[in-house]
């Protein structure tokens, strides 16, 4: 599919594709991820999954404003369902996801990058939910993601008025977790990815489980839910070779199971 670019590897690549448009996210484009998605899921060798956009403008500015003027409601509905399976399954994928923001963020782009596990962005991103704008609110998890990631009151801002903040600002609200000079957007991001496949895949399966719980749980619940996903690593081959190889003073050999 031209509108997405998937790389395969360890350190997998997924890029939207529609620079003409600030590769803004169609039906074709969010159902091209699903299927991408299914794919990640199904390949044990990747480890970690990159997200970015093509082009040095945008990660992806928004849902597509063109295909959503002539929508109807139903229509509407179904798109916003849509956009809302697609962020719960990169939620919910077993490896972490690191979204490399080089450009405008911006309504459904600002929800693609909250619905990865980090943040990395250049200089020049800039995120917002500009949906007020456009007579219409956030429609792919923004009302709840992005409070849940920096404040009620910083999300309130803006959700409420549209504005946009740069790098720097997101990266002090809590938005982004480094920023980067342009040039070196995707080599920092690989690195950060390639710290992560050094890791347990086992453990971070469950560390991304738990995350997410303290999400979508009641606190009590998602206490509990802590509670078996660290039980479950203790039947685990990663658990039993870490806690030796530490003993035995020596870097540990993942098995990922
Ligand atoms: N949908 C469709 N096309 C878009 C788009 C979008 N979200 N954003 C940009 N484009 C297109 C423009 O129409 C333009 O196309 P043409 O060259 O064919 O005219 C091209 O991309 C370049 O954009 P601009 O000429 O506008 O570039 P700029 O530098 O002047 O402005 C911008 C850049 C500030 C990002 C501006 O394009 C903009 O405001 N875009 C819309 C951002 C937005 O409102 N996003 C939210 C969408 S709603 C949503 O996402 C709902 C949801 O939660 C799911």
């Amino acid at each position: 599919m031209e509108e997405l670019i998937f790389e395969k590897g360890e350190i997998a690549t997924v890029t939207v594709n529609r620079p003409k448009a600030l590769n803004a996210l169609n039906r074709t484009v969010v159902e091209g991820l699903a299927h991408v998605l299914r794919d990640v899921r199904r390949d044990p060798s990747i480890r970690v999954l990159i997200v970015t956009g093509a082009g040095d403008r945008a990660f992806v500015a928004g849902a597509d404003i063109a295909a959503m003027s002539a929508m109807s409601t139903v229509d509407g509905m179904e798109f916003c369902r849509l956009g809302h399976r697609v962020m719960a399954t990169f939620e919910e994928l077993p490896i972490p996801v690191i979204a490399a923001v080089n450009g405008f963020a911006l309504g459904g782009g600002t929800e693609l990058a909250l619905g990865c596990d980090l943040i990395i962005a250049s200089e020049k991103a800039r995120f917002g939910q500009p949906e007020i704008n456009l007579g219409l609110i956030p429609g792919f998890g923004g009302t709840q993601r992005l409070p849940h990631r920096i404040g009620q009151a910083r999300a309130r801002e803006l959700i409420l008025t549209g504005d946009m903040i740069d790098a720097k600002t997101a990266l002090e609200w809590g938005l982004v977790n480094k920023v980067v000079a342009p040039d070196q957007l995707i080599p920092a991001t690989r690195e950060f990815a390639a710290k992560l496949a050094s890791k347990s895949g086992f453990a971070l399966r469950q560390a991304k489980a738990a995350l997410r719980a303290s999400f979508t749980m009641e606190e009590d619940a998602g206490l509990r839910f802590e509670q078996s996903a660290f039980g479950l690593c203790f039947g685990s081959e990663d658990k039993a070779e870490g806690t030796k190889a530490f003993v035995e003073k020596r870097d540990p050999k993942w098995q990922h199971r």
